[in-house]
């Protein structure tokens, strides 16, 4: 646990713009900050952070709330993990007592593992420092192959002796369980139920995240038995998750901010080389394919990627569709080709560092310009394999999400082959055609209400009163749902209820004027109270069944403030416990500061909070949830009746009751909305 004093000391010392700022790069939007999701691969910005209110929303992925749920979504952190890194970053102690075993074992399971795996790095780490075998088998073989000491300090490089349970025992004697070795991926376990440790005799290389966290490790053998694999990964965990992980991000996110580029090599050993030569915007993939997790990792501090090949043929080839994955991704991308033989790290140090900077900037080539050439080349004036050379750069330049960008390329490219471009075009067209409709018809079956959602008319802004239509759209439902397309279906309940919650939270101070009807002989009386009171009353007073959990949970916050007679703001609740809460309001604020302006410039409306239309929202979201509640309720009892099987009495009782709903539904419609409307 760590205590509440240091959660607020934590709160008030951490900005929202300078966190989400190291994963996401921020512009300013009038008093927003705005830049591309990390939660998706979307291409425009919908992200959104609201420093003023402490707040993000992310409209492509609908995830929203405060800078602690930023750092549990994009970490997949607890809510004490993401506590606990604001407080890294923040300078801010966390006093927490030594833990014993049985703690251990109790703490969550990443975090669990989390803490073993940066014990076992700097237990690494100290073998290779500070013990004869670690000096005289591991640090002696970086320094052979050229590598200071600073460079190993940085990348915490480290030993595991050549011993079957040296690991196994010193982490068991530190408390951590053998359960905990084995799902780390440290030690095997025999049949016995003994441990052995996985990366025996090997140097070490960890992995750490974007946040610089130690998540796994990458161990390379010292022997040059061919039968022995030359590196070994940790496996996946719930800590490690490969394929988004790049080598050296941590390290190199700095660097790559303020060059506008990264380069990407394939070792580890490269990555560190290419530091020590003073190259430190550099990450590796670590010998696997690119993934879209990876690319997405980049895409948050660069767009502007050059991949650096080995000199070897063979290589290069099998990882052309590797970057048509960056181009589709909306990365510009360039190639460097490292002489026949070499790969960065051998390349560096054999050339230095003035001639190495040289080659990785000047001798860059654009990346379509270089397939382009290889495989005509290759393709020679062989007319079948010109064809397949041609499909195959048409696959790259139809890869590119920008149509401007992928016009120039076609030029260029056209050119190069001495094609017409036209027919190059015509080609790439055809590519992308048959790309939107398979995109076209994977959306129409995910999307419950087609393109409709998105473009919901404006409410009617002239006037007072109730919305001509009842069963319209209420106020709050015509920020543009982005990505709700691919959210899975709401029932009508839930969208009722949704609308009606967001406008509680963005109303809800708001004041409304209501009549109350007096007792018999008296005058009625006129009220002035906040919207959120109201919402309250009617609710209970209805005994309206909330339904969503996080809905429930909203309403609960406000009735029991309203219980201390304190009307709740949404500001107050976006810094809230419960996540899903925090993301509610999240949207609801967004929605009202960021996105006004848009949709006002768009669709020349603007918003009015007309008190009546606020009233009649209420009334309305309210009748409209006790008739679909009445109508499941009257469902249900037409299907018993369907089903058959019944004795005389359960189907008069049946009959009955459906008689008594279809009342119901007569004298709610009458009942809603003809109450307390002055
Ligand atoms: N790799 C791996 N498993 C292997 C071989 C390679 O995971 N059996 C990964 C490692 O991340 C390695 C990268 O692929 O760094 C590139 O492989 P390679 O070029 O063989 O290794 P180098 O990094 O050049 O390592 P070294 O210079 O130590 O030989
Ligand atoms: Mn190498």
């Amino acid at each position: 646990m760590i205590p509440q004093e240091t959660v607020d000391q934590i709160m008030n010392a951490a900005v929202i713009e300078e966190v989400v700022g190291d994963y996401v790069e921020l512009k300013k939007s009038g008093s927003s900050m705005r830049g591309l999701s990390p939660f998706t691969n979307e291409k425009t910005p919908s992200f959104y952070v609201l420093p003023a209110k402490g707040i993000f929303k992310c409209f492509s992925s609908g995830k929203g709330g405060s800078v602690v749920t930023f750092l549990m979504e994009l970490e997949k952190a607890s809510y004490p993990e993401a506590l606990r890194m604001l407080a890294r970053r923040y300078n801010i102690e966390v006093q927490e007592k030594e833990r014993t075993p049985e703690e251990i074992a109790a703490a969550s399971a990443k975090e669990g593992l989390a803490n073993l795996v940066g014990w076992a790095s700097k237990w690494f780490m100290d073998q290779m420092r500070n013990t004869d075998a670690g000096k005289a088998i591991g640090r002696s073989y970086f320094v052979e192959r050229g590598f200071r000491d600073d460079v190993l300090d940085t990348f915490l490089i480290g030993y595991s002796p050549d011993s079957w349970d040296a690991l196994a025992t010193a982490a068991q004697e530190a408390g951590y369980t053998p359960d905990k070795l084995v799902e780390a991926g440290l030690c095997k376990q025999r049949e016995d139920g003994s441990l052995w440790d996985f990366f025996k005799g090997r140097v070490m290389f960890p992995i750490r995240d974007v946040t610089g966290r130690v998540i796994g490790f990458g161990g390379r053998t010292l022997t040059t038995d061919k039968k022995v694999a030359k590196y070994v990964n940790s496996p996946e965990s719930v800590l490690y998750n490969k394929s988004k992980v790049l080598y050296g991000v941590h390290l190199a996110k700095p660097a790559i901010v303020k060059e506008e580029r990264c380069f990407l090599v394939e070792g580890y050993t490269d990555v560190m080389a290419m530091h020590q030569a003073g190259v430190t915007n550099v990450v590796s993939s670590s010998g696997t394919a690119l993934t879209t997790g990876q690319i997405h990792l980049v895409r948050r501090f660069t767009k502007n990627i050059t991949v650096i090949f080995d000199g070897d043929a063979a290589g290069i080839r099998a990882s052309l569709r590797g970057i048509d994955m960056l181009l589709a991704e909306g990365m510009a991308v360039k190639v460097v080709l490292l002489p026949d033989g070499d790969d960065p790290d051998t390349y560096a140090k054999k050339v230095g560092s003035d001639a190495l900077q040289r080659a990785i900037h000047e001798d860059a080539q654009d990346f379509l310009q270089f397939k382009t050439k290889l495989l005509s080349d290759e393709a020679g004036n062989d007319p079948m394999k010109r064809a397949e050379m041609i499909r195959s750069v048409v696959t790259s330049i139809a890869a590119i999400p920008d149509a401007i960008q992928r016009s120039v390329y076609l030029q260029s490219s056209a050119s190069q082959l001495k094609m017409d471009e036209i027919v190059l075009g015509t080609e790439v067209a055809k590519v992308l055609h048959d790309q939107s409709k398979a995109a076209a018809k994977r959306a129409a079956q995910s999307s419950p209400y087609g393109k409709s959602r998105g473009s919901v008319a404006p409410p009617p802004t002239g006037g007072f009163g109730f919305p001509a239509d009842p069963v319209a759209a209420p106020l709050s439902d015509q920020a543009p749902p982005v990505g709700d397309d691919l959210k899975p279906a709401l029932s009508e309940r839930a969208v009722i209820e949704n609308d009606l919650i967001r406008a509680l939270l963005e109303y809800a101070t708001e004041v409304v004027s209501v009549i109350i009807e007096g007792e018999e002989g008296e005058e009625p009386t006129k009220l002035e109270v906040p919207f959120a009171e109201l919402v309250i009353h009617r609710i209970e007073e209805e005994g309206i069944d909330i339904q969503e959990p996080v809905n429930q949970a909203v309403v609960k916050r406000f009735s029991d403030e309203l219980d201390h007679e304190r009307i709740l703001t949404a500001d107050q609740l976006a810094q809230d416990q419960d996540m899903g809460v925090q993301q509610k309001v999240a949207g609801a604020l967004v929605q009202q500061h960021v996105l006004s302006p848009n949709w006002s410039q768009r669709h020349k409306i603007y918003p009015v909070v007309e008190r009546d239309q606020l009233i009649s929202l209420l009334e309305d979201s309210l009748r409209r949830m006790h008739l679909t509640d009445l109508r499941e309720a009257s469902r249900e009892v037409s299907s018993k009746l369907e089903a058959g099987g019944l004795s005389v009495e359960e189907e008069r009782d049946l009959l009955a009751q459906k008689v008594q709903l279809a009342r119901e539904v007569q004298a709610t419609l009458k009942h809603f909305g003809t109450v307390i409307l002055p």
